[in-house]
């Protein structure tokens, strides 16, 4: 049988594009390997948000040129497919820096994955149209993904951040309809998922077409959703500030389903750097959204992600970082030194901050959100609260699952649990997960 290996750099949608082009692979007859050496396909689904992460894709190539040459020694074929996010950025430049390459595919375009690779016997191929025709028409079903899955229902983005390639890998927003939503959230439930986390880049500007005509918000998607059976948990990310309407804070106090835990990125504390950075908000703005929101659900955990060094930071913007930081208190966040993206606005900047000053930044916002997150573990010990079990945990005899607020909790349980709520105590908090007990013998899967 054919092999294929697929991996991820990016995003969670780029993850979600992962699995789909493993997905259009199986269809063809290939199956997934985690094995490099004995593909017949090799697909690397890019991510361009920051120079490290495009950089990675060329000595990965550097290395599939190698294996490609030893393995047409041997007399057997290999594809190699840069897909995502540098594909669509660097389009046929990676086919003259990178000589391995047969395929260059972007985001809208890899279902037409076999058509390409079957081309590419005759010539190398670059496909990085956003067609007219919608991809997620051509997809083959997605298999069972497990007790927790992604699904996405909005790509793109129209903000243009002045650091962000996204609006031009991506392209403009668009959002996907509630029935072809539904009907792909029906068949993961049925396959055994409980979990839907719905992503888009910006994916609280959701707007699709309804089912009964007109247009659906996502509180009133989410809604929909969380009606299907078997669905018990709902997430949404990433979210954009400005875009978190009144429906969609109201959600966080009358749907169950919807669990009490936001990605909400702010990237800076300064207004004078979110005004550069084209964010359309101030600092203040933020702290009262989080109140509107914490009004609206008092135990919401909060997660976010930070810039530090973008051109022109000063201490003082740095300062006014620090200070958002302590009062919000956030569960947990991901924090980046500025990257200079090609064809972005800040890339033009001629202030760009000193690389010794932005890792002293990014230590010491890291440290500050570190401390946080461990406070909050802390906080969680002795408390009652229920689990979704996901998988077998890290050692025998346990299962691992979430909390509500996305903790990830170890406990003594049997197998049998995996796919089910567990109420449990959590008893101790260890370095990245805490440890629970349950509380009833019987708690099977619900
Ligand atoms: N759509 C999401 C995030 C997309 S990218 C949003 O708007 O929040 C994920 C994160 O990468 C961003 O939130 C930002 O913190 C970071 N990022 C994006 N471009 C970057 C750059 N040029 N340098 C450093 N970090 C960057
Ligand atoms: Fe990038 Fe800004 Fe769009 Fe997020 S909102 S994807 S950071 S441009
Ligand atoms: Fe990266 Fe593209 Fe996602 S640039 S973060 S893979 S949208």
């Amino acid at each position: 049988m054919k092999k294929a290996f697929v991996k991820s750099y990016g995003c969670q949608m780029n993850a979600y594009d992962a699995a789909r082009m493993a997905d259009v692979l199986g269809k063809e007859g290939y199956a997934a390997t985690e094995r490099v050496e004995e593909a017949d396909v090799v697909i690397l689904n890019t991510c361009h948000i920051r120079e490290k992460a495009a950089e990675k894709v060329y000595s990965e190539l550097g290395r599939l040129r190698v294996l490609k040459g030893e393995r047409q020694a041997e007399g057997r074929d290999t594809r190699i497919v840069v897909a995502g996010c540098v594909a669509q950025a660097e389009g046929a430049e990676i086919l003259s820096r990178a000589p391995a390459v047969d395929v260059v595919v972007g985001p809208q375009s890899y279902h037409r994955l076999p058509d390409l690779l079957a081309r590419s016997r005759e010539t190398r191929v670059v496909d990085t149209d956003f067609p007219a025709d919608d991809k997620f028409d051509h997809l083959p079903a997605r298999r069972n993904r497990g007790v927790s899955a992604f699904l996405t229902v909005q790509e793109g983005c129209d903000k243009f951040c002045s650091f962000c390639v996204v609006p031009y890998t991506r392209g403009a927003e668009v959002s996907r309809s509630v029935p072809a939503i539904l009907t792909e959230a029906r068949a993961l439930a049925e396959g055994g998922v409980r979990e839907l986390t719905l992503i888009g880049q910006n994916v609280n500007a959701y707007h699709g077409p309804a089912e009964a005509g007109g247009t659906a918000s996502l509180a009133d998607l989410m809604r929909a959703v969380a009606a299907i059976p078997g669905i018990a948990r709902i997430r949404y990310t990433t979210s954009h500030p400005n875009d978190m309407g009144e429906d969609l804070i109201q959600a966080h106090a009358e749907l169950p389903a919807l669990m009490p835990y936001l990605h909400l990125p702010v990237q800076s504390g300064s207004d004078r750097i979110l005004a550069a950075m084209n964010r359309r908000h101030t600092a203040d703005a933020y702290r009262r959204l989080i109140d509107r929101l914490r009004g609206a659900r008092p135990d919401l955990a909060l997660s976010s992600d930070f810039i530090v060094g973008f051109p022109g930071e000063t201490d003082a913007d740095f300062e006014g970082t620090m200070r958002l930081v302590a009062e919000i208190g956030f569960e947990s966040a991901f924090s980046f030194k500025y990257s200079p993206r090609p064809g972005t606005p800040a890339a033009e900047r001629e202030d760009a901050v000193p690389e010794d000053v932005k890792s002293a930044r990014l230590s010491a916002l890291q440290a500050a959100l570190d401390r946080r997150r461990h406070a909050y573990q802390e906080e969680a010990v002795g408390q009652v609260t229920e689990i979704l079990v996901e998988k077998a945990g890290r050692h025998p005899g346990q299962v691992a699952g979430k909390t509500p607020h996305m903790l990830a909790v170890q406990v003594d349980a049997p197998a049998s649990t995996i796919g089910g709520l567990l109420p449990v105590r959590i008893v101790e908090a260890g370095t990245n997960s805490l440890f629970g007990q349950t509380l009833t013998s019987t708690a099977a899967a619900a």
